[in-house]
Formats: C-alpha cells, structure tokens, sequence
C-alpha cells in the first residue's frame, strides 16, 4: 500500500485518540482516511496519559462504535476530593451538575479506536517516517513520507493533522500563517503507576507545603499517582521509598486515610504547559487535539478537547461532502471557544493547588482562601464542577 501516488479524502497525521477517532468518525459517515502514525502499535496502545472523560466524550466515543469496554470496565465517579490543610473536601459533582465523569484510561481508548479501525480494514500505517505536507493552499494536497523502507505520497482532499504538541503538521505552516499563544509554568508532574488496590473510590487532588499531588486510578488493582516536581527533575534521583514518602505526606489527610503502596510498573516526568494556535486551520490542513492546543493536566481536559476538536471537524468534513463547506469555515472558532475555557479552567486548578516558589506566604494565603472558598462555597463548588465534568465549556 506504500506505493506512490495514493488518493484518499482525509489524510490524517498521528494516530493518538484524536487521528485514530476523526478516522473512525468519517469512516461510519462514508469518508475515506489513511492514517500515518510516527509510533509503532505497541508503543501507542502502551503509552500511559490521561484517564478521565466527561460525559460528552464517552457520548462520542459511543457514537463511534467503541464504547462498549469503556462501559464495562470504565470506573463512573460522582465526585473529587480536594485536600488541603490536612483536611477532604468533596465537590459533589453530580449534585452539582447532574453529571458524571468516567475514569477509563487514554491508551484504553487507543486500543478500542485501533481495534475498530483495522477490523473494518482501514489503511492505518504504524512507523512511519519523516512526513512532510506539500500544498496547503492548492486544490489538492500532498503528504510524502516514508514507510516499510518506501517512499510514499498521498493525495488528499483534506489533511488533518493530529500528531500531537510535537509533530510535523504545525511546522508545515508558514511563518505568520497562525499564531501561537503560550504559557509555561515551572512545574513538572513525576507520574507513577502502582500495582495497588485504591483506597478511595474517588480522585484526590491535595494542595500541600511540599507540594501538589494527585491521587487517582485504572482499576480496582492499580492506583494512579502524581507528585508535583521540577520540570527538569532527574528521574533517578527518586528511589521507590522517596516517591511514596512524598505521596504519604502530601496526600494522607486528619482523617485516617491511608494510600496503599504497591510495584510501581511505570514512572514518568511530565513537564505542565499552556498553548493555543490560532485559527486552528491553514489551507487544507485542520488542527486537532494536542497540536493545536495543550492545558496543564490539573483540570484533566486535553483528551475531552480532543475529541471535542474531532467531533466539530468529523461533522464539518462531513457536512463539507454533502456539499457545505461553512462548517469547515467555523472549525475553528467553534472549537478554540472551548479551548479557551478549559485553558482557563486548567490555569486556575493548577494555581489554586501547586507550591510556586515565586509566591510569597501572601500568596499562599490566597490559594488557600480560594480553596477554602471552592470548599464552602455552592456557588464557588458549582463552577468548579461544571467546569470539571464539562459542562459549560462552550459560549
Ligand atoms: N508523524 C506521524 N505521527 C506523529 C508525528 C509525526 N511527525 N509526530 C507525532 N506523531 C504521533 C504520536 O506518535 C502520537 O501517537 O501523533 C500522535 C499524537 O497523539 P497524542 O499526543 O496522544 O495527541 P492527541 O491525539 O491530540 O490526544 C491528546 O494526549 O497528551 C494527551 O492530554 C493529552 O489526553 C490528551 C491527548
Ligand atoms: C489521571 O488519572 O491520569 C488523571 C486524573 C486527573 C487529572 C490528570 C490525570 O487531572
């Protein structure tokens, strides 16, 4: 299938949720797609990210065809605790918002959308390399890369490129074709996976003097945790005791509970950054997901804006071969309203809840005034929830 001059309708860069999903969206519309992912299959399906979506998502993964093991196996939660000054507070979001989130893992995602893909027989290509897109703004475009040892070309009607903060979409557009609003803040997560039983059956999210930590989970056999650390932190410098001594302290509240610890199976240091690009379209290319937009982990909405990104872009390409091209007109600005939001969103929770060193005791003084706010305050739990579960997230 490597062979020069191969057509398709939608010529889709990375093969994460968002390229894998926007394939299998247009798939069931009719709409032809050849996906070119950098990673091999096991490396996709293996990689550890996210795992929380909003009700939205699961409708849309639903609506794809893929959402029978996420309704099987996904853990539904009404609530998150935030801990602070030693003490848990619930925000209730289901009484809040009628709503509930689903804790089902990023790279179980990948693997159902992968699954569905290959059993319907879609042209989805592992290892490929140095991609390249020629001809944005002319009546076709081209993407040349190489595979399986071959050079390759496609011709495309469209391309979508969704190959994540690092790929080679964003860089085929030409200087001054998009602008780029970003923000970095000088914090890293030290993420692990255990192979413990959770001890609590929802999220915790503590604000401590050491620092942020998170408490979250896959399955009733491995917990999912997060320590607030340097950007530049060198892995080796945490032994397995180090890393559970800080989860103990920053996580354990005056009530008595306890983490479990277990084999940590996987670690990693995820750096926290803003950006946005605006208009997230060029020519014939559609920005989606992580290469046109990353927030902070702490209100856990990239994998939700990218499979919002993917919904708005399937309905539109969709729409575009009825024979209506606006929607594709207002992709962007349908989406970067939401973007917006849950950058802001994204920023507060991460403020509200990491030590920064630049702060001074004033500052700490406030972030836990906010808390104590989101804590006692409907109003003020209200808008949290809304925003965590989704709901408002859109003008
Ligand atoms: N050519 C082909 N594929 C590429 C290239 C390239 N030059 N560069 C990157 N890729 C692939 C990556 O290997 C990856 O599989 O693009 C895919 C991008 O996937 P993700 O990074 O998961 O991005 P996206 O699909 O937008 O999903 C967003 O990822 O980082 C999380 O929090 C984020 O959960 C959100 C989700
Ligand atoms: C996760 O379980 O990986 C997770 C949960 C909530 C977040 C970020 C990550 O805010």
């Amino acid at each position: 299938m490597s062979g020069p001059g191969q057509r398709t309708q939608v010529g889709i860069i990375g093969g994460g949720p968002a390229g894998l999903l926007l394939s299998q969206l247009l798939h069931r519309a009719g709409i032809d797609s050849v996906v070119l992912e950098r990673a091999s299959r096991a490396h996709c399906e293996e990689r550890v990210r996210a795992g929380v979506l909003e009700p939205g998502s699961v409708e849309v993964l639903e609506a794809a065809g893929v959402g029978e093991r996420l309704r099987r196996e996904g853990l539904v939660h009404h609530g998150i605790d935030l801990c602070f000054a030693g003490a848990r507070h619930r925000i209730a979001l289901t009484d809040l918002t009628g709503r509930s989130i689903t804790v089902y893992a990023q790279q179980e995602v990948v693997k159902d959308l992968i699954r569905a893909r290959l059993d319907a027989g879609a042209d989805v290509r592992f290892e490929v390399e140095d991609v390249r897109i020629e001809g944005l703004e002319d009546p076709a475009s081209t993407i040349r890369f190489r595979h399986a040892g071959a050079a390759g070309v496609l011709e495309c009607d469209w391309i979508a490129g969704c190959d994540g903060s690092h790929g080679a979409s964003r860089a085929a557009i030409p200087a001054g074709g998009v602008t780029e609003y970003a923000r970095s803040c000088p914090f890293a997560w030290l993420g692990i996976l255990a192979a413990a039983a959770p001890t609590a059956s929802e999220l915790v999210y503590a604000r401590h003097e050491r620092g942020f930590a998170l408490y979250s989970m896959r399955s009733p056999e491995v917990t999912r945790l997060y320590l607030q650390c340097r950007p530049d932190e060198d892995l080796a410098a945490w032994s397995d005791a180090r890393i559970w001594d800080e989860l103990h302290g920053r996580l354990e509240s005056d009530d008595g509970w306890r983490i479990r610890e277990g084999a940590i199976v996987q670690r990693s240091v995820t750096p926290l950054r803003s950006f946005v690009i605006e208009p997230m379209r060029f020519g014939r290319l559609f920005l989606a997901g992580d290469a046109a937009h990353v927030v902070p982990p702490t209100g856990a909405k990239g994998l939700n804006l990218a499979i919002h990104d993917v919904r708005v872009l399937a309905e539109a390409l969709i729409a575009a071969y009825a024979g209506d091209a606006r929607a594709l007109d207002q992709y962007s600005a349908r989406c970067l309203a939401r973007v917006w939001r849950a950058e802001r969103f994204s920023w507060w929770m991460t403020a509200m809840l990491h030590r920064d060193e630049r702060d001074d005791e004033f500052g700490r003084r406030l972030q836990l005034a906010q808390l104590e706010e989101v804590a006692h305050s409907r109003a003020a739990a209200q808008s949290l929830a809304e925003n965590y579960v989704g709901a408002c997230l859109t003008a």
